[in-house]
């Protein structure tokens, strides 16, 4: 055969319904796929976006309405072709799209029937399309529908309320309402979908003057920020690192222990997904949230896994949209890898705050509460001989340095007991329980009447002044500094200065 210098190509264009089906499969869910319309609504200045969820079983759909710039009838092509604009190209800093599929792929992992109707210089447009009609289609073309379909005008009348705006409407809700799908099903989902996008668009909804605020049939979302600021947590200072494509920011943060907040509180502050799954770096572009809690990899040696005790550590990492590729970013913008050149200083940060994290943990909030005016002394000490720990009660904690130095004949007995208390901890039993997470742990009196807690501190009190002969506001300061009792500063200080006999 004679080769030609002439290129030899044939036009080989993918068939619509076959490639669409395909890409229905990208791995959304209905949370996230909402969150990529409501990505296009911020990008166009909307300040309100309105979620509406209309249960009528397979006739279901879900309504997105923004009052961004809204688009003409150009921009609303460009918007609905696949592959139309290149994810190479430059975005605008506050632009939170990139691949020019999220509007396309997040609807169609959702639904079969695609309307987007835009409102802009008072002419509204709008384009649809149809799975249903491009499957049935002879040629395999890219067939747009035009304008809005009569039988769900009445979806479409809040456009004309607003001066420019965008609509999104899904209908055919076959990856939603499958067979034996129920009203409560898709009442769970609402929940599901609100969780979703008060974590993922925290930073727009929060604030004196939030950027955008977002309702659900009517309600409007509060925002679940991960770090309880204010509330307690222990933050380190913000570290920029200097990348080839802009500028990345850390901050470090160790939540308050689960004695710090009641149980309904604790439960919040978990999060979507719980403690456990909500360690980790909280990757964000343009304050958008992309991925909820991750060790992203690192690790000192091998990489990290997700353990219950260092769930107290959340780490905040803002990343620029120009550094998309960089980061690996993907379609569904839910993954993100830190490059080489930073990934050591990531660790070193994370590994710090690991480090704290495990210590608020493990030692209720003595760590970071320490005691009034001194070091705490803990009634429980670790002991660490190579490679091996135990625990042992402390023998200088008032209330058992009072009992060893009256017991006389009797010591040898209360020393005897306290060694068997230390060999018998239930280590083991503690850690699983704890870690299972069912039951809160009731220690440090947590949860007892102040009464209760009264009787103890009672004798302990009369114990440092009537016989060791303290005086009232030094064996105070000796309380505040020991272990429950820190926790307990009113009771301490509401203990009578004059004690009779
Ligand atoms: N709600 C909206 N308001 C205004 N323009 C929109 C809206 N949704 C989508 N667009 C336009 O459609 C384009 C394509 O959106 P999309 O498929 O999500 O890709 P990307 O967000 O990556 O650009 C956007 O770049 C934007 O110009
Ligand atoms: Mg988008």
């Amino acid at each position: 055969m004679k080769l030609s210098n002439k290129k030899m190509t044939r036009h080989a264009p993918p068939k619509a319904s076959a490639m669409i089906e395909a890409l229905r499969g990208l791995g959304y869910n209905t949370a996230t796929a909402l969150a990529d319309i409501i990505d296009n609504s911020i990008a166009a200045k909307a300040t309100t976006i309105k979620l509406d969820f209309y249960w009528s079983a397979e006739n279901s759909c879900i309504r997105i309405l923004d009052n961004g710039t809204g688009m003409d009838n150009f921009e609303l092509d460009r918007a609905m072709r696949l592959g139309e604009i290149n994810p190479l190209a430059e975005r605008a800093s506050g632009d939170l799209g990139r691949f020019g599929l999220g509007l396309k792929t997040a609807s169609f992992s959702q639904c079969r029937k695609l309307s987007v109707a835009s409102r802009k210089d008072n002419s509204i447009g709008c384009l649809r399309w149809d799975l249903d009609m491009l499957s049935k289609s002879k040629d395999d073309g890219w067939y747009l529908l035009e304008g809005i379909e009569k039988k769900s005008e009445k979806l479409f009348h809040d456009l004309n309320s607003i001066e420019h705006g965008t609509l999104v409407l899904w209908q055919l809700l076959d990856r939603i309402v499958s067979p034996g799908f129920t009203e409560q099903n898709f009442l769970n989902l609402i929940d599901r979908c609100e969780d979703h996008l008060a974590m993922v668009f925290h930073r727009f909804l929060e604030g004196a003057n939030p950027q955008i605020s977002i309702l659900i049939n009517g309600i409007q979302i509060k925002p679940w920020n991960p770090f309880l600021e204010n509330r307690g947590s222990w933050s380190s200072p913000e570290v920029s690192i200097k990348t080839e494509n802009g500028l990345v920011k850390v901050k470090g943060y160790v939540l308050p222990h689960r004695d710090k907040m009641d149980s309904k509180e604790f439960e919040y502050a978990g999060g979507p997904d719980g403690w456990t799954a909500q360690q980790g770096f909280y990757v964000y572009r343009n304050k958008r949230l992309l991925v909820a809690g991750s060790w992203l990899g690192l690790g000192q040696g091998r990489a990290w896994t997700k353990e219950e005790s260092h769930r107290l550590a959340r780490i905040r990492l803002d990343i620029p949209n120009s550094a998309d590729a960089e980061w690996k970013l993907d379609i569904r913008k839910s993954t993100a890898r830190p490059p080489v050149s930073i990934r050591p200083q990531l660790a070193q940060i994370a590994d710090d705050v690991r480090a704290r994290a495990r210590k608020v943990y493990a030692h209720r909030g003595s760590y970071v509460a320490k005691g009034a005016g001194g070091p705490l002394i803990q009634a429980w000490q670790a002991e660490y001989n190579s490679g091996s720990m135990r625990y042992r009660i402390d023998r200088k904690h008032p209330s058992v340095k009072s009992l060893l130095e009256d017991a006389g004949a009797l010591k040898l007995q209360i020393e005897t007991m306290l060694k068997v208390i230390e060999e018998t901890v239930p280590v083991q039993k503690i850690w699983l329980d704890t870690a299972e997470g069912k039951d809160v742990l009731r220690t440090g009196f947590s949860g007892d009447a102040p009464k209760e807690i009264m009787d103890v501190l009672d004798v302990i009190y009369r114990n440092l002044v009537l016989r060791k002969g303290m005086s009232p506001s030094l064996a105070k300061a000796q309380l505040l500094r020991t272990e429950p009792f820190q926790n307990f500063t009113d009771l301490v200080n509401s203990l009578p200065e004059n004690l009779q006999n």
